[in-house]
């Protein structure tokens, strides 16, 4: 399979922005609604360019082709893209005592189920061991919940996150701490 991984760069954000409407489209369909869907988009499944700038988002390439995404943080913003976001949660989390985050995974639907959510996993994992954190949490959408499980993330709170159309998308906050797991 003709796929790598490298960081992404703001010149991605044209084709990140195509592609987390393609993907939430089709692969959530069996676990949100249309409304909710369209309502998350562009407010929760959106691009957060601060992970790119600070070098902690990651995009699959197949034939020069963005066929995924996904990343971690080191700060306190849990989801959303760059609409939705006060400054007092971009502020940096301490590696000691916090978790990190991870952070907007989406694949093209087209190479669903083949590892790229995996492998892009892999890196962020590494990638926030590396940064000395022990801890990891995401809000995971109920699509993401069976990928990050089989990384050995526990459901430890589901809640709804209300939408700017009037929706509510039901999620689950899941974490993995390295030292005990
Ligand atoms: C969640 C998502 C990123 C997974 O990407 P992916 O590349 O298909 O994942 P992988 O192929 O690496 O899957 C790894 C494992 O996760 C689990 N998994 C992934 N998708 C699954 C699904 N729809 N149903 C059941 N298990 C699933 C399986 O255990 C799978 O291993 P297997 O294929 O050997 O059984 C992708 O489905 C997606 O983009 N969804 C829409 C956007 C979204 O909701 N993102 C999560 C935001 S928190």
């Amino acid at each position: 399979m003709d796929v790598y991984i490298r960081l992404a760069c703001l010149k991605d954000i044209p084709a990140l922005t195509r592609l987390i409407p393609k993907s939430a489209r089709k692969l959530q369909a069996n676990y949100y609604t249309f409304q909710q869907i369209e309502g998350a988009l562009g407010s929760v499944f959106a691009v957060d360019s601060q992970l790119i700038d600070d070098g902690t988002y990651f995009v699959a390439e197949s034939k020069s082709q963005i066929i995924g995404c996904g990343g971690w943080s080191k700060r306190k913003t849990l989801y959303g893209g760059d609409q939705s976001k006060s400054i007092a949660e971009e502020s940096f989390l301490d590696p000691k005592i916090e978790a990190a985050k991870i952070r907007a995974f989406f694949v093209d639907p087209a190479w669903a189920r083949r590892g790229i959510g995996s492998q892009i996993m892999q890196q962020c994992e590494t990638a926030a061991c590396d940064a000395g954190f022990q801890k990891l949490e995401i809000i995971a959408t109920l699509a993401g919940e069976f990928l990050y499980a089989k990384f050995g993330y526990h459901v430890i709170q589901q809640f709804d996150i209300p939408l700017p159309n009037g929706e509510m998308l039901p999620v689950v906050r899941m974490f993995k701490n390295y030292a005990v797991d």
